[in-house]
């Protein structure tokens, strides 16, 4: 694996190395990383074995949920995706259970702390800053807690530009920067406390909160309001192969690449057609990084058409009606196959093909993170909850319902707010509506002076464009947000360009037909190069779906205000001046598929349990035997009883119950008890963890 050295939107800091050992060898890695993301670095992909069959144990969420990627770290049995890599640290793979460290001395256990607050906030990211700032502005005092070691949650993973509007959701910005424009804004005030590094771990009946306070100390929070802004974790698929190391969630992959900063991959292929896969690939190219199909299993992608046209600019084949049939290879990801479904998911014949990737993306979607809100509910707490754990949708609307949530509890404290809850409610749905299908896009007629062209063809919530025109000539239709925006035509275009730079979709071209009819300037939005292109620099053009023809670079500009897209013109001729939307820069080479991979798998060997390798011939087994009760699963399988603590299973299970003909409602759910994540035991006992230990 490689360190990313230049990425044309990330910044690459200077990183201190330093030494540890995994099973013995001595290895270098990179302060500040986790365990996970320095044994990518060093091009090791499978941390341990499992005890049940030895299959090989890895990452796949990266976000502290899936629980499979412990190794031993100094004795101490730790998440590696969760853990910071130290000086001198002695690693070791987890192979079977982990070993209890030798240590069985006589240690005082202590009192427990408990701390009063006002109000506790369970996650930094979007939705849990955007709470904080407002509830730190009105001075009330609030705990932020959080588990990573910075501010932002999944803002951080963000290299693109945020659709919404620029004075709600800060639209055209990228995620990474309003992680911190956020985070500087809730670090400023007096009355919030920030926990980084700290765990919500449990929510108790006797209405205290369990937290692993900066991994070291376990401490009770009494908090008077609850606001739960835990995100969402990514859903994971049945099918052969599933959790070869090489099948990661999509957001993983986004932590190694635009977190840390890795090269975790050489070709990828990605599962999902929502924006989470289509975005999931761009930031992949952007890291110089083959991206070698994506297959959606409906008859068109669920994402916006914007993220899918930067896919299809850069030659990335889009598989649709195509689904997953096997991940394929021994101890890695070597291929995929994939398969062509009809109506009722069946895969038609002949349609197979295996194509070479060494990683392979699952990005099906979210589940949200709602366990510590339902338990805050259950026990009578006063509780809200905002963003993905409340309903899945873009990190702008998370900022937005944050906010509204935290009107509410203002208002429940007696506080008077100004704003209208009602209205930024309907706003917040309008944030979170799925897309409409496109339209079929239309061409303008116009072919004189200069003026914007808009390549959106979708009604989705975004509306940057109108704000930054200094003729203020860009409108979307009767002003609805939703609405396509077009260039109002009253006042000349002076060709600043600012409406291209701040596009998130890059779906903004600007013609200038004053010089040449025939050969108009047109100018595009590139985001692929840390380098600034030189003039006179032959480019590929391309449309939505096509190669357009190379052309020379007239001309570069850098606007101040969005320093990391790069406004290229070229002179073309008119015929296809107003079908050009982007630059390809390197010719990506995508594979042509193989010989099909031949290998016929079974319902046994195709895994739903990941921390107990339990399959789906099994629980097909025990359900066809007339088991309804999520317990008694349980108790015949084991399946639920890993370390994860059954989040990944959960929901695969209820859909083989589906699949079985069997009535969701009949079935009896899991007991959920309180601890959600898990812990050093000593800690409960008060014993504050000392790095000599
Ligand atoms: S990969 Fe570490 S918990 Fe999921």
């Amino acid at each position: 694996m490689e360190n990313i050295t230049s990425h044309p939107i990330l910044e690459i800091p200077e990183r201190k190395k330093i030494k540890f050992k995994f099973d013995g060898k001595e290895l270098t890695g990179f302060e500040g990383l986790v365990i996970s993301s320095v044994l990518f670095l060093n091009g090791i992909k499978i941390f341990g074995h499992h005890i049940k069959d030895s299959s090989p144990q890895g990452i796949f969420c990266a976000n502290g949920q899936c629980s499979q990627c412990n190794v031993i770290a100094n004795n101490i049995p730790v998440k590696a995706c969760m853990t910071l890599l130290e000086d001198g640290m002695e690693i070791r793979s987890c192979n079977g259970l982990p070993e209890l460290p030798l240590d069985d001395k006589y240690i005082e256990v202590g009192d427990v702390d408990i701390i009063k607050t006002e109000v506790l906030v369970i996650g930094a990211g979007p939705a849990g800053l955007s709470a904080t700032k407002l509830l730190g502005e009105h001075e009330i005092d609030v705990i932020l807690v959080d588990d990573k070691n910075r501010l932002g949650g999944k803002l951080v993973l963000q290299t693109h530009k945020f659709f919404g509007s620029q004075e709600d959701v800060y639209a055209g910005k990228r995620g990474i920067d309003i992680a911190k424009i956020l985070g500087d804004q809730v670090k400023s005030l007096d009355s919030v406390n920030i926990w980084i590094n700290s765990t919500v771990v449990a929510v108790f009946s006797d209405k205290l909160i369990g937290v692993l306070k900066n991994n070291e100390e376990y401490v009770l929070i009494s908090p008077r309001n609850i606001l739960v802004a835990t995100g969402a974790r990514e859903k994971m698929l049945v099918f052969p192969g599933n959790t070869l190391p090489g099948v990661y969630g999509a957001g993983a992959f986004q932590t190694l690449m635009n977190r840390d900063l890795i090269k975790a991959a050489k070709q990828i292929f990605i599962i999902g057609g929502g924006n989470v896969g289509l975005i999931a690939g761009y930031h992949a190219i952007q890291a110089g990084i083959n991206v070698v199909g994506l297959i959606e299993a409906m008859p068109y992608c669920g994402g916006y058409k914007v993220h899918e046209d930067k896919l299809r600019r850069l030659g990335v084949p889009i598989y649709t009606k195509h689904t997953v049939t096997s991940a394929n290879g021994s101890n890695n990801v070597e291929s995929i196959t994939i398969g062509q479904i009809n109506e009722k998911g069946e895969i038609l014949p002949n349609t197979k093909k295996t194509f070479n990737c060494d990683t392979i993306l699952i990005a099906i979607g979210l589940n949200p993170v709602d366990e510590f809100y339902l338990k805050a509910k259950e026990f009578g707490m006063n509780v809200w909850v905002a963003g993905d754990a409340q309903e899945i949708a873009e990190a702008s609307a998370a900022i937005f319902t944050g906010r509204i949530e935290a009107l509410k509890m203002l208002e429940k404290m007696g506080i008077k707010v100004k704003e209208n809850i009602d209205d930024l409610e309907k706003f917040a749905n309008i944030m979170k509506a799925k897309p409409p299908l496109p339209s079929e896009p239309k061409i303008l007629e116009k072919e004189d002076g200069i003026f914007p062209l808009f390549h959106c063809n979708q009604e989705i919530p975004c509306n940057p464009c109108t704000s930054v025109c200094p003729q203020d000539q860009i409108n979307t239709i009767d002003n609805i947000i939703t609405q396509l925006p077009y260039f109002r035509d009253e006042k000349d275009c002076i060709g600043c360009g600012k409406c291209i730079a701040v596009c998130p979709g890059l779906a903004i071209t600007l013609i200038d037909y004053r010089k040449n009819k025939d050969f108009p300037s047109v100018t595009l939005p590139l985001e692929l190069s840390a380098n600034k292109i030189e003039i006179g620099k032959k480019v590929l053009i391309v449309s939505n779906d096509a190669g357009l023809g190379e052309f020379k670079v007239k001309r570069v500009r850098i606007l101040p205000e969005f320093p990391k897209t790069q406004l290229i013109t070229v002179e073309i001729p008119s015929r296809i001046a107003k079908h050009a939307t982007g630059i390809r820069l390197n010719q990506n080479s995508y594979n042509e598929s193989l010989n099909l991979y031949q290998k016929n798998f079974t319902e046994n060997e195709t895994i739903v349990c990941r921390c107990e390798r339990v399959s789906v011939g099994e629980i097909r087994h025990w359900i066809r035997n007339g088991v309804r009760d999520f317990n008694e699963l349980k108790a015949l399988t084991k399946v639920g009883m890993g370390s994860c603590g059954g989040k990944t299973c959960t929901p695969l299970i209820d859909r083989i119950f589906r699949e079985e003909g069997v009535n969701i409602d009949e079935v009896v759910p899991g007991t959920k008890r309180p601890l959600f994540i898990e812990m050093p035991l000593k800690l409960f006992a008060g014993i504050k963890e000392k790095k000599e230990d």
